[in-house]
């Protein structure tokens, strides 16, 4: 299977927040090597520290977004419909096959429903004039 990339579409323009989407993506990467070992125990542990590593970037960026006077109507919602999709389709995963499957729905929706809307604060960014250099 091939290793997830992180699209320069999809930077933001804040160091901590892009850096965590790099870092979440390194995740998918490290069961990306599972799977392709064939080693599930490490799918599946991978896996949980992905979906605890993807609940405190939320927390975070959340928090980020919020400092720059940035506040989304549905931000919360969203946040939550995600977390509750990426924490059943973890569930009951006993074979190879079921991790095949929980990775391609991350390649296939998820990862660009969990980067997607994180560009309209890109956006907000830019109208401000944020430059962090
Ligand atoms: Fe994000």
């Amino acid at each position: 299977m091939n290793k997830f990339e992180l699209s320069s579409a999809f930077l933001i323009g804040h160091e901590k927040i892009d850096s965590d989407h790099v870092a979440l993506v390194e995740t998918l990467n490290v069961m990306v090597d599972a799977f392709t070992a064939k080693d599930i125990e490490t799918c599946q542990k991978t896996w949980l520290h992905f979906c605890g590593q993807l609940k405190q970037h939320f927390i975070d960026e959340t928090k980020i977004m919020n400092d720059f006077g940035y506040i989304e109507k549905d931000q919360g919602n969203d946040h939550q419909e995600i977390l509750k999709h990426i924490n059943t389709l973890g569930q009951d995963h006993n074979s190879l096959s079921d991790w095949e499957d929980c990775l391609l729905e991350m390649r296939n929706n998820l990862l660009s429903w969990i980067l997607k809307h994180d560009l309209r604060f890109a956006q907000h960014l830019i109208t401000i004039g944020y430059n962090p250099l």
